[in-house]
């Protein structure tokens, strides 16, 4: 990516909107929440225009769901989370300028407006389609109302708008076998009427504007994932639902619909804008229509496609808006190995981390930047949570600051001491010289990586400032030279101190409360961006305070017990869950229907486009053959190759994604989604039995 060539007058950033229907975890923070407020706080310190909008998500489907399960209303549902997540923000010092919500009176007004102008204007089809419908509960099912079989992984329980399994996005009549997740009963066809916006129509613009616009400047799995849905080509999609939980369809004739949660939700980030002008009699109207304003939004993968191609394709047919400038998206983190899952309760929620470690706030936020997925998926681990707190922040920030503070009050009564000027070399050293030439170039090169969207190599030159501070005071050793050269000592102190200075300004969007301490232990103002690298940030006499310790060595217990805690939720799931149930009895003539015999896999590769399918070349024996699995993610083609298998041989052939499928291998599945072969416990020649 290059760095940023066109100057903007503001800037307007958003965080997806989380859903209300549960806390916060890490996979959160990583993805999204930390890096967005990295970016504020660094343009706020530059002393640019800049308004940092959040909210929560409160309609859509797994929200009712939820409400359903609990036996409560929606409403009572998003109040809950909106206000956990909402707090558990503020404590942890994303800094929004304003965190609203989907259910405020303000949103339906704004969402129910924009849709309206799209409908005036006749930017949306109108179809009548027939869809799956559940006659007990009287609901149409769209989404996640609905699951079955998965038409290309033979996954149990996909959903109508995505097979978690292979990450294929489904509608509901593409589901074998499709249930009702309200009664679990078979649905029946039904007609009803839509809105849909012809994405289609719109493919040239997206081509011109992401293709060619954003080649550079745009992370590379964003734009390789749009061009891939812009290349499969775009097809037009409902922007409306049966149902009765979300924004009002303001048409006539549209009772019982709203707007589809995909179209509300992205306009919150304008609601929201707007609620924050219309409190402070601010315009808030320049935020979203000038175009020197710079609209970013951070998400994550999952997000994209909305991002990229909805909302613009919604903002630019509305008309009086600008496009987004960039969508930042990270990949996940996952969480000692293992794939972050609400459900599963594995996670580590930032409710509870706030509770189990008060006041530590930025080794959290430090902990996630440093091992942010930024580029590829990542993992959370409590060991290295211990040892970047133990061996980076303490023993190197920290550990430079103290010594120096400590020894200015030793030597100098905490007033910062003069350079002396009166011997040849103006009391600067050649190392001297070096080490303030360092120091002057880091703001440069810091704002060239959060300017592009490197946080975690932000946060590696931050620590490489902390470091250069330490190596200068290691090795000047003013502690053994104090009692022959005071003026030397005053010299090392003084540079010393305006590495803490700078560091002050610079570690602000990273460790907030961090820098609030510095600051006010070196006693200075507000940090300014400008002012990072000066040699003469703190005046010679200016007098500091006593020095606090930033951060406190974890202990091995403490992290023992965040494993312990993780550990017991792995148990209790495995208790909890409940097996699968037994299915119905079957006769001796009905298994020996089935071929099943050993194979050898003797060819692998990823079937292009999707996430979990292998195309495997089997030698059965009797024949090779093509195998399409749903196994990638789990196994990487080149470890296969050579593994015997266990093959459903005589499985009617099957077209996968293009490729005609000869077989099933038969592999152990866990609850969640592991995926294990099935060997012979002996050497055994292909095309044996099995029986
Ligand atoms: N709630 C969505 C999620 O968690 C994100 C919504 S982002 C918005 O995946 F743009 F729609 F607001
Ligand atoms: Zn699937």
């Amino acid at each position: 990516m290059s760095t940023d060539k066109k100057t903007f007058k503001r800037y307007t950033v958003t965080s997806a909107l989380p859903y209300a229907n549960g806390p916060i975890h890490i996979g959160h923070l990583a993805g999204v929440y930390i890096p967005a407020d990295i970016y504020t706080r660094y343009l706020r310190l530059k002393g640019e225009d800049v308004i940092y909008i959040g909210g929560s998500d409160e309609h859509g489907v797994p929200i009712t769901i939820k409400a359903r399960q609990e036996k409560l209303t929606p409403q009572d549902i998003v109040d809950k989370y909106h206000t956990m997540i909402k707090d558990s923000f503020e404590e942890f010092g994303i800094a929004f300028d304003v965190y609203s919500r989907t259910s405020a009176p303000v949103h339906h007004e704004t969402a129910s407006g924009f849709f309206k102008t799209l409908y005036d204007n006749g930017k949306f089809v109108e179809k009548e389609t027939e869809q799956y419908y559940d006659e007990e509960t009287r609901h149409f099912l769209a989404d996640r109302y609905i699951t079955g079989t998965c038409p290309h992984c033979s996954y149990e329980k996909a959903y109508g708008d995505q097979c978690e399994h292979c990450g294929t996005s489904l509608s509901p009549t593409d589901l074998i076998n499709p249930r009702s997740v309200l009664s679990g009963n078979k649905p029946i066809m039904k007609k009803t009427r839509h809105w849909y916006l012809p994405l289609d129509e719109y493919e040239p613009m997206l081509r011109k504007w992401i293709l060619e616009g954003h080649k550079h400047d745009w992370k590379s799995n964003v734009y390789g994932q749009c061009k891939s849905w812009i290349d499969q080509g775009l097809q037009a999609r409902a922007v409306t639902r049966d149902l009765d939980w979300g924004v009002k369809v303001p048409v006539e004739g549209a009772d019982g619909k709203v707007l589809y949660v995909w179209f509300d939700a992205p306009i919150g980030y304008i609601s929201a804008t707007r609620e924050w002008g219309e409190a402070r009699g601010a315009d808030w109207q320049k935020y979203w229509k000038d175009p020197e304003s710079k609209l970013v939004h951070f998400i994550g993968k999952d997000n994209i496609v909305f991002h990229c191609i909805i909302f613009p394709v919604m903002l630019h047919a509305e008309g009086s808006y600008i496009l987004p400038d960039n969508v930042p998206a990270n990949e996940f983190l996952n969480l000692e190995g293992d794939k972050i899952s609400t459900s599963r309760n594995w996670a580590v929620w930032l409710h509870e981390y706030l509770k189990d470690f008060p006041g530590k706030q930025d080794v959290l936020r430090y902990v996630l930047c440093a091992a942010a997925p930024e580029t590829k998926d990542n993992d959370f681990t409590w060991k290295d949570f211990q040892a970047r707190n133990n061996n980076e922040l303490l023993a190197i920030f920290g550990n430079f600051i103290n010594r120096t503070l400590v020894l200015t009050h030793k030597y100098f009564e905490g007033k910062v001491p003069e350079i002396p000027v009166n011997d040849s070399l103006n009391g600067i050293t050649p190392t001297d010289k070096q080490t303030l030439d360092s120091l002057a170039a880091f703001p440069e090169k810091i704002m060239n990586s959060l300017d592009n969207y490197r946080f975690r190599e932000a946060l590696g030159e931050l620590m490489n400032l902390a470091r250069l501070g330490n190596k200068y005071l290691t090795d000047a050793e003013p502690w053994k030279i104090f009692k022959d050269n005071p003026q030397r000592v005053q010299t090392i102190l003084n540079i010393s101190l305006q590495i803490c200075g700078s560091l002050t300004i610079l570690c602000e969007p990273f460790l907030p409360f961090t820098a609030e301490k510095l600051q006010k232990m070196l006693r200075v103002g507000k940090p300014q961006w400008k002012l990072a690298g000066s040699r003469d940030l703190l005046k010679a006499g200016h007098e500091i305070d006593v020095p606090a310790l930033l951060f406190d060595r974890i202990e091995d217990k403490e992290i023992d017990d965040q494993i312990q805690k993780l550990l017991q939720t792995r148990k209790d799931n495995e208790q909890v869950q409940p097996q699968t149930p037994l299915k119905p009895p079957i006769t001796y003539e009905d298994f020996a229907r089935l071929d099943i015999r050993t194979a050898t896999i003797t060819a692998a590769e990823k079937v292009a486009k999707t996430k979990k399918l292998l195309k495997l070349e089997l030698n059965t024996g009797l024949d090779t053959r093509t195998v399409v699995s749903g196994i990638s993610g789990v196994y990487e083609p080149a470890d296969i190759v050579g593994k015997k298998v266990i093959l459903l041989a005589n499985l009617e052939p099957k077209n996968i994604r293009g490729i005609m499928s000869h077989g099933m291998i038969l592999m152990a599945e866990k609850q969640d989604g592991d995926l294990s072969f099935i060997v012979p416990e002996k050497e055994f020649p292909d095309g044996e039995i099995i029986c």
